[in-house]
């Protein structure tokens, strides 16, 4: 007979929820062995070890899985590219869910485990975006928050009668959340929404009322992404850890807003990202320069259609490597220059330049003869033709 010992792998932040879920998959779930993944996608190197600790003393066994370059280049470019932006504010916290779950998976593979977990609840969206990955494999799928349907306050009992400590308190409960492109912070106090968020709530950005000083920068980007600052080429990741201190010292990049979740569930989400801001202003000033207004049209459709599956985590939906295909095609001549000033909270372009750039000084100059302005009598003449027919009709 063979016997299969119940070992699960579990997706794990050191936060309260998934520690908590350690001690509840042995007791509620019959797991023998309980495995930690963690994955750092640019999360505060004292959480990691923080993390690591805490495992130590709860799990069977513990895996950080360095994946901050592979979010970068595989999912962190492709949402450059499509100026990934989800009801108003840079996607960040949703795009490294499916990241997370596939090398959760992967773990779970090589420990040849049973089941994988994670510890979201079942208000939010991240169970669906682990569960998107999680379904197409052939792990069972235990998800003791939701299946055990524990509020906050539950949670942090339980986990202080297992002696678990926690880093969160019956005062301050947030949920926070950061990645190397955004931070998101939730909960808590915040869920009044008549609450103005107390100002240590932020540690990206300085308050853009007290930020100094006033600065020029220059962002270079080829093939839609960028890859230099001031002159000098960085990899995505330096260059996005760069952007993060420089736009953070200028207040740039902070977001409150109420959020329409997949469930349908309105939420207060507060936001920081400072690179991201910066990078995706530069982007789409470099792309109104090299992009004709049709493919403008087209793609603004196309990014909005990207960035609501990458915000539900359908990273695997075959409409998105169609999307993708669209994009990369387009992002082929997305190369140049941009300048932007960076002043108490803003991002500001002020100068641009693209070896492909749609564009002649010489022709839309006033001082020039190259076009002759007496060829545009004749378009004038039919435009606003139809309109003209149906107004007199309308007058008859
Ligand atoms: N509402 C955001 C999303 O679903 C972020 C949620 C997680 N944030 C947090 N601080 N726990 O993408």
């Amino acid at each position: 007979m063979v016997i299969t010992m119940r070992k699960a792998v579990l997706a794990y932040s050191g936060g309260l929820d998934t520690s908590v879920c350690i001690p509840l998959l042995r007791e509620k779930y019959a797991c023998e062995e309980v495995i930690t993944v963690t994955v750092d996608v640019g999360q505060p190197a004292s959480d990691l070890r923080k993390a690591e600790l805490r495992a130590a003393k709860l799990s069977d066994k513990h895996r950080t899985i360095d994946a901050k370059e592979e979010f970068v280049e595989k999912y962190l470019f492709p949402l450059i590219k499509a100026n990934g932006n989800y009801e108003g504010y840079t996607l960040g916290h949703a795009i490294a869910r499916p990241l997370i779950a596939r090398k959760v998976v992967e773990a779970a593979h090589q420990e040849r485990a049973s089941a994988v977990a994670h510890g979201c609840t079942g208000k939010g969206n991240d169970q669906l975006r682990f569960e998107a990955v999680f379904r197409a494999s052939k792990f069972s799928i235990h998800a003791p928050m939701r299946e055990l349907n524990m509020t906050r306050s539950e949670e942090i009992e339980y986990a202080i009668e297992r002696g678990i400590d926690v880093p969160i308190t019956f005062d301050k409960p947030y949920s926070i959340d950061e990645n190397v492109w955004s931070r998101s912070i939730e909960g808590g106090r915040l869920e009044d929404l008549t609450c103005i968020p107390p100002a240590d709530i932020y540690k990206w950005t300085t308050d853009p009322s007290k930020a100094n000083g006033d600065e020029l920068i220059t962002l270079e980007f080829k093939g839609g992404v960028p890859v230099g600052l001031n002159e000098r080429t960085f990899g995505g990741l330096e260059l996005i850890q760069k952007l993060n201190d420089l736009g953070g010292k200028h207040g740039i990049g902070r977001t409150d807003m109420i959020e329409d979740r997949v469930l349908g569930l309105k939420a207060r989400e507060i936001y920081e990202h400072p690179a991201a801001t910066i990078i995706m202003t530069a982007h789409q000033d470099l792309e109104a320069l090299v992009l004709t207004q049709k493919e403008r049209k087209v793609k603004a459709l196309i990014d909005s259609t990207w960035a609501e599956l990458a915000y539900e985590g359908l990273l695997d939906e075959p409409l998105m490597l169609a999307l993708d295909a669209f994009i990369d095609k387009t992002q082929e001549r997305v190369t140049g220059t941009v300048t932007m000033r960076l002043y108490k909270g803003t991002a500001t372009v002020v100068a641009r330049s693209a070896p492909q750039a749609l564009y002649s000084e010489e022709l839309v100059s006033f001082n020039d003869k190259s076009l002759d302005q007496r060829d545009a009598e004749g378009f004038s003449k039919y435009h606003g033709f139809q309109s003209r027919m149906y107004n007199r009709f309308v007058r008859e």
